[in-house]
């Protein structure tokens, strides 16, 4: 699938996620799924990291340095493409991820969903999703965007006002959620 950018622009700092494998930092993943707040995984070899990631559509979120955008691009609009080029990949550092397994088709399963704690509570964890939305809203035949998240208030409201996602089931201290574009289609279809 063609990559995808965008830009938030938050005081004098501006935030991209994009989809573009080469800019991902594995150091940046595999300490990640090493740190107890990503406690669903841990750290796996390189190889297969890269069969990990190229099996996958990873949204990687950066913070931009130190170039910031010209005013004009500064907007709340931001949640779209700019025009902006791409900058080298050196000008982004990787401060989180949101990883979908998907066929670009039919289905998504929405994991690894993770912002480093100095960048959490700005609203970058919302506009990630958000973005996730936009990938799976564009997938032409999509039947279900299925996740799991705590069974904690806070969770399940997160993702379902951001992904339109129903809980589905629970099982230990887990909810599973489900999206879909049609209401009416079964649930285990
Ligand atoms: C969940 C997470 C990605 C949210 O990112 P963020 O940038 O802090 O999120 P935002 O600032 O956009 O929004 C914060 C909102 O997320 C909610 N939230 C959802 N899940 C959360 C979590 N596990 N931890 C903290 N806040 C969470 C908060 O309650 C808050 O809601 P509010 O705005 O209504 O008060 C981030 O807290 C994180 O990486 N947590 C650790 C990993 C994790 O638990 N991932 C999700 C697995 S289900």
């Amino acid at each position: 699938m063609e990559s995808k950018e965008w830009y938030y622009r938050l005081g004098d700092q501006t935030f991209m996620v994009s989809t573009k494998p080469e800019l991902l930092s594995h150091d940046f993943i595999q300490a990640s799924f090493s740190d107890p707040i990503m406690y669903w995984a841990k750290p796996i070899s390189s190889e297969n990291l890269r069969i990990m990631l190229d099996n996958s559509c990873l949204l990687g979120l950066y913070l931009k340095s130190p170039d910031p955008l010209p005013p004009s691009e500064s907007t709340a609009e931001n949640l779209v493409s700019p025009a902006a080029p791409l900058q080298p990949p050196f000008m982004f550092t990787q401060i989180g991820m949101a990883r979908l397994v998907t066929d670009y088709m039919t289905l998504a399963f929405l994991t690894d969903v993770f912002v480093v704690p100095e960048h959490q509570g700005k609203g970058l964890g919302k506009w990630m999703i958000q973005c996730v939305k936009k990938l799976t809203d564009a997938m032409p035949e999509l039947r279900r965007v299925m996740f799991m998240a705590k069974n904690a208030p806070h969770a399940v409201k997160f993702y379902e006002e951001l992904l339109d996602a129903k809980m589905h089931d629970q099982e230990r201290g887990k909810v599973v959620f489900m999206s879909s574009r049609d209401p009416e289609v079964d649930v285990l279809s």
